[in-house]
């Protein structure tokens, strides 16, 4: 026994000067939960010091970029290549908003990313006019539901849910009315933001979203034969504005396989955002710190932090349009981890054929084992994985919900430090680390990109097709405002 305990140290020696032997277990148990709640409490404390976020455009999304430049560019930097890629985007920032209802009362009312301004300082004053509830298809969004409504110079009543927001405010324009007031679909006093999406800019009208209580109130007031006048402020400025991804790679490991994950590292303008993403962003910190510790595995790992993900997944789909056909060959698998600590979580894990599958049974398989009911769930356009999808990429990933039974906090102020389930986060961002290593072991099984929707040659060609991008970023936020399932608040 003696001897053996002698070898097997002696060994253990020389591989802590080579690095040790990455295994998946010894991934598992590198990640702590005592790292993960460090980093979501400074990324809690970088929103509180900058208005209460970390959106892109504004300062509490640079603090978090050098945050984490930091780290993997400081202690770490001599086992990772860090590379921030700048883009450009529009930005918007509701600086004051306010509704004044029929008898003067100031009323509750939130704002819309990407919401369009009403003049200033006094905003529009009209007649309210009710557009026809429609639960089945949503209220506002086609063309015959707006059948005998004159709205011209007044401001449109409509509820909220089912359909693209974007759909309902552009009618409304079309049909003359000056802005919009959304009640909230459901009753309570936490209405979720969620994005218009910059290419809307001017083509719809100005909008605040009120409490379901008092839109319904109104509702009621105008059926019963009552004129009722609001006043309605929106005080908003656009522009250009620069932002960044964080990719950040091991230096060990084939640069012709690569292993990707991906987090989004800006939060709504709404709240700091540590359950979305402060939650993935921690895991695959603590994911890229685990790798440098090991040496002599087979492929590579990357590690990517979006920017813009809330405004339309605008860094990853840039980050997308940039890659030749080469370079997106490499990655060999992308993994998308947005959303995975939630209060009261689900255990979703994407996939939609066998390939992503080929990633998405380690998960599964492993969160299973550990006593979670973990299924299966279809990608949909919500999240940063489209950029791959489109690229054929296989993926797969861990979604913990974002309705208002897994996390009542979603898109609000107080996605806070309190917002996360530990339990949930710590064991899937243990997860996440297994799978990476899994594949930085052996990619066996794992099948090429498919290139059945577009196959740029070039940068060139990626660059001609950007149009395609902008499409899907068109698409992104659309779906941001209007699926009925997923990460979304209606
Ligand atoms: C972003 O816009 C600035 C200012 O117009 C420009 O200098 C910069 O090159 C742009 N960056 C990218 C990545 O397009
Ligand atoms: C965007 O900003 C420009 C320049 O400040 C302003 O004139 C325009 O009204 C804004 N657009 C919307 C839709 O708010
Ligand atoms: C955290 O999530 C688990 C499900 O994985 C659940 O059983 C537990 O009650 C949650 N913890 C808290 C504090 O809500």
């Amino acid at each position: 026994m003696k001897l053996l305990t002698g070898l097997l140290y002696g060994a253990l020696l020389a591989a802590e000067v080579a690095g040790k032997k990455l295994t998946a277990s010894q991934v598992e148990g590198d990640i702590k939960k005592s790292k993960l709640k460090k980093t979501l409490s400074d990324l809690n404390k970088i929103g509180i010091a900058n208005d209460g976020n970390r959106a892109f455009g504004l300062p509490g999304y640079k603090a978090s970029l050098d945050y984490i430049v930091s780290i993997v560019e400081g202690k770490y930097g001599k086992y990772l290549d860090t590379y921030v890629q700048p883009f450009n985007h529009t930005f918007e920032q509701t600086r004051d908003i306010w509704v004044r209802g029929p008898d003067g009362e100031d009323v509750y009312v939130i704002t819309l990313i990407y919401n369009n301004a009403t003049p200033t300082p006094d905003g529009v004053t009209a007649e309210l006019i009710p557009v026809p509830d429609d639960l089945e298809r949503g209220s506002g969004c086609f063309e015959d539901q707006w059948e005998g409504i004159d709205a011209t110079n007044k401001i449109v009543l409509v509820k909220r849910g089912s359909c693209a927001i974007s759909d309902k405010l552009k009618l409304a324009k079309a049909h003359g009315a000056l802005g919009a007031i959304l009640i909230n679909q459901t009753p309570g006093d936490n209405i979720g933001s969620a994005t218009l999406s910059a290419e809307n800019l001017g083509l719809i009208v100005p909008v605040g979203v009120i409490r379901y209580a008092v839109g319904t109130a109104w509702q009621e007031r105008i059926a019963a034969g009552e004129t009722l006048e609001v006043t309605l402020l929106v005080d908003s400025i656009n522009e250009t504005r620069e932002s960044w991804n964080i990719i950040t790679e091991t230096k060990e490991g084939d640069p012709d396989n690569v292993v990707m994950l991906g987090a989004h590292l800006d939060s709504v303008q709404a709240g700091p955002g540590i359950n979305d993403d402060g939650s993935g962003t921690a895991a695959i910190l603590e994911v890229a710190k685990s790798f440098t510790n090991y040496k002599g595995y087979a492929n590579k790992v990357r590690f990517a932090w979006w920017g813009a993900e809330e405004s339309g997944l605008i860094g990853s789909l840039y980050y997308g349009s940039q890659l030749t056909s080469e370079e997106a060959d490499k990655i060999r698998f992308y993994f998308n981890y947005d959303m995975i600590g939630s209060p009261y979580p689900v255990y979703s894990v994407y996939a939609n054929n066998d390939g992503d599958k080929v990633g998405g049974d380690i998960i599964v398989k492993w969160l299973t084992k550990k006593g979670k009911d973990a299924t299966y769930s279809e990608f949909e356009s919500s999240s940063d994985y489209v950029a791959f999808l489109e690229l054929g990429i296989p993926s797969s990933g861990i979604f913990t919900g974002a309705d208002s039974e897994t996390d009542p906090c979603y898109h609000l102020a107080c996605d806070g430090i309190d917002n996360i389930n530990w339990s949930a986060l710590t064991l899937n961002a243990k997860t996440a680390g297994r799978a990476a290593a899994q594949f930085a072991l052996s990619l066996e099984g794992v099948p090429a990109r498919s290139q059945t929707t577009t196959n740029p040659k070039s940068k060139r060609e990626v660059a001609l097709s950007f149009d395609k991008w902008e499409a899907k970023v068109k698409v992104a936020g659309k779906q941001h405002s209007c699926a009925a399932s997923g990460k979304i608040v209606v």
